[in-house]
């Protein structure tokens, strides 16, 4: 290449990372993110025995170039462990599993939070540990079946009515599972609030029909929420503490109650005053759910007031949008994670994406998960 022509792709490509936002650092909390491109939460069910395993790392350390990875929803009891293969954090053999996925993806300069995922009523016995048990706010099952590997699909369960003693447990279990995760590496924790798992079930109505401070009011359905997330920021520090959640969201039975602006307020809100690393918000349009209004997004970013990621159906464009009209300081990207472990390097060089492969997203093995090949680099 003649040298000029050299120096002028040269400028192009500084210029290009220079303005977009989306490529530039960012401190969350103490720690520095190498870009503003995060790893949306992924079950991907490749935990045999719900331990985190090589196959794992390997995953994760393709992905680590993004600016934060969250993990998959990792379950903080064995109550919590609603779905076949999905990891748990409350054994010592599933910690030193997570510590050899945390050094991977520091190893490579990466950073990781696990997101904590109590799944409640959306569980299966089959799923489950011998003597645990499927919990939520309400004795209501969800409509549907759930998947289990010695028999199929199966009718969800009918939940037991947690009392104020498994309230209490429950809280427990996260905040041992978030000290957990500190002691296997993880730079932080993600509260799980969103769609429809343990948390969310307390702040919808159509899952909790409680007549105790747990249910009713605004107040008491976003209790729940609330201290597990005051309590984890308590134990592990505000800064190493997300929380994720899903107004509007549809996924799991959870309904569009009457209140709704308003509780998210009153959530958003209430978490502002615990100074807590981000508020992720997540919306499942792009999978069949119904939109969450910018006017309901920008909402619950002011009444939080500190950082925020935004997730679903974001691409380059929309994310960098998002970014510069002070939407969020983050933006989460997960199926086109799962396809492109080089994301980051494929938005930046604005190179073609490669699809995802739903048959392999919760199958075990390595298809469909680390054989996404890499771009090939250039080096002419
Ligand atoms: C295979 C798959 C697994 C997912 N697992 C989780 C999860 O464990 N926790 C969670 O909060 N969201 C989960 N989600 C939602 C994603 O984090 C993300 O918000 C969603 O895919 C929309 O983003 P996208 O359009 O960039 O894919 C999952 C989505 C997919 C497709």
């Amino acid at each position: 290449m003649p040298q000029r022509a050299l120096f002028e792709t040269l400028k192009e490509e500084i210029n290009k990372r220079i303005i977009m936002k989306i490529f530039s650092k960012f401190n969350l909390g103490s720690i520095e993110l190498q870009n503003r491109v995060v790893m949306a939460p992924l079950t991907r069910s490749r935990a045999e025995n719900n331990i985190p395993n090589q196959l794992m790392s390997d995953y994760y350390g393709q992905r680590a170039s993004a600016g934060l990875i969250i993990t998959e929803g990792t379950a903080p009891s064995a109550n919590g462990l609603g779905y076949a293969r999905i990891p748990g954090i409350y054994n010592e053999a599933q910690i030193k599993g997570w510590k050899n996925v945390t050094n991977r993806i520091h190893e490579e300069g990466g950073k990781v939070f696990l997101q904590l995922m109590h799944t409640g009523r959306v569980s299966h016995a089959d799923n489950m540990e011998e003597d645990s048990e499927v919990l939520a706010p309400s004795a209501i099952a969800l409509n549907g079946e759930m998947y289990t590997d010695q028999n199929g699909l199966q009718p969800y369960p009918v939940p037991r009515e947690m009392t104020r003693e498994d309230i209490i447990q429950a809280q427990n279990e996260y905040v041992q599972a978030a000290k957990n995760a500190i002691k296997a590496g993880f730079d932080g924790v993600e509260v799980h609030a969103a769609n429809g798992y343990l948390i969310d079930q307390f702040i919808n109505t159509a899952s909790n029909k409680r007549s105790d401070n747990y249910g009713g009011s605004i107040e008491n359905r976003s209790r729940f929420a609330l201290e597990v997330t005051q309590k984890v920021s308590a134990a592990i520090g505000s800064e190493r503490t997300g929380i994720r959640v899903s107004p509007n969201g549809a996924f799991n039975d959870m309904e569009a109650f009457d209140d709704l602006e308003e509780a998210y307020k009153y959530l958003a809100h209430e978490l502002s005053h615990l100074k807590l690393a981000y508020l992720h918000i997540v919306e499942m349009a792009a999978l069949g759910g119904p939109d969450v209004p910018l006017s309901l997004k920008l909402m619950i970013r002011e009444a939080f007031g500190g950082p925020v990621i935004r997730s679903g159906g974001l691409d380059k464009e929309t994310a960098e949008a998002a970014l510069n009209n002070n939407e969020a300081e983050l933006v989460a990207f997960g199926r086109s994670l799962i396809a492109n472990p080089d994301l980051v390097y494929r938005m930046e060089n604005d190179l073609s994406l490669q699809d995802p492969d739903f048959d392999t997203f919760y199958t075990p093995g390595a298809k469909g998960y680390t054989d996404y090949p890499f771009a090939a680099v250039n080096v002419t």
